[in-house]
């Protein structure tokens, strides 16, 4: 729970694991409520660093409403249980004052235009908070002793893990890294499904029996354009738009298909003209009282 303690025993673990050579770190940020989606994420760290931190903390900063954050499933007990399966050798979970010892902090990270759009219209600030707990708790996973020197490649000893689930998260913390020079490598790691195709996500737990059937329609609205992609044939959104709206208690918000780093949407790649490149479609929809959302790469 204390930063000071986090840093001394990672740099310690690292010094044993490696002989005092120098290893490599994992870092994977989470807010808890843990599920096979964050467990990937612990799990390729464990497999790719010598010692991984995961870290649990719901960030009052991305938080539109209090009500919101006050209702986030906090399970500490089974967190620290499934990161420990993963091989995870911290979690650190630290109390709100250990984080903002002065309150909400005067000084913030700002997405910028890319954090106005798709998510960021819904949660107006909500990147700016997310980047700038990430921002935090990118300095504070790092040892102060024990990393390898980068690679040849100019890769560093020192990783973070995201899930692509989160497209656009993911697309903003590789902006701010580059933008901040951040000393991180940040991986990117592919969507855990439920069998049927709906991504994992904390959020599911609120869906009947009924909306989750419904549900299935973002990854099935997905897949579609994938395989139009594929097939370089036109996307025709506009027809996968109806498709979406056409499911029961399904409403949605949007469906569009950008570019993979800047997050600008590919206006050629929407209707008619047979498919070019690579891009990625991304999806959110109000299903019954939840809000979910989804993406997939084309091309
Ligand atoms: P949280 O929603 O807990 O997600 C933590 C990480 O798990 C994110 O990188 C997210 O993309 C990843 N993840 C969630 N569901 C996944 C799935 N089905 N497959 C693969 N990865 C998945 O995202 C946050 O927390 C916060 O914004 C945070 C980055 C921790 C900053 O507070």
């Amino acid at each position: 729970t204390s930063i000071a303690e986090l840093k001394a025993a990672a740099a310690a673990l690292l010094a044993q694991r490696t002989a005092g050579k120098g290893g490599t770190l994992g870092l994977v940020p989470t807010m808890g409520a843990l599920h096979s989606g964050h467990a990937e994420l612990a799990t390729t760290a464990a497999a790719e660093n010598d010692v991984v931190i995961a870290t649990v903390f719901v960030n009052p900063l991305q938080f539109g409403d209090a009500t919101d954050l006050a209702r986030y499933p906090r399970t500490t007990q089974a967190d620290l249980e499934l990161l420990d399966q993963a091989a995870v050798d911290f979690m650190f979970a630290p109390p709100v004052e250990e984080m903002y010892p002065h309150g909400e902090p005067l000084i913030r990270v700002t997405a910028g235009t890319m954090g106005e759009l798709y998510e960021g219209a819904s949660r107006p600030g909500h990147f700016d908070g997310a980047l700038t707990v990430v921002a935090k708790l990118l300095h504070l996973g790092r040892p102060e002793t024990g990393l390898a020197a980068p690679a040849a490649d100019g890769r560093s000893a020192y990783r973070a893990y995201f899930g692509q689930k989160d497209a656009q998260q993911l697309a903003l913390v590789r902006k701010m890294v580059a933008d901040l020079n951040f000393p991180v490598d940040i991986v990117g790691v592919p969507t855990v499904r439920d069998a049927d195709g709906l991504a994992l996500s904390s959020r599911n737990r609120f869906l009947s029996t009924q909306e989750r059937e419904s549900a299935l329609v973002l990854s099935r609205a997905l897949r579609l354009l994938q395989r139009r992609a594929d097939a370089r044939e036109p996307l025709d959104i506009a027809s996968v738009q109806d498709l979406v709206n056409s499911a029961p208690g399904v409403e949605l918000d949007y469906l569009e298909v950008v570019d993979p780093v800047t997050l600008a949407v590919r206006a050629e790649n929407c209707q008619d003209t047979p498919f070019t490149g690579q891009a990625l479609a991304l999806i959110a929809a109000k299903v019954g009282p939840v809000r979910l959302i989804d993406n997939m790469p084309l091309g």
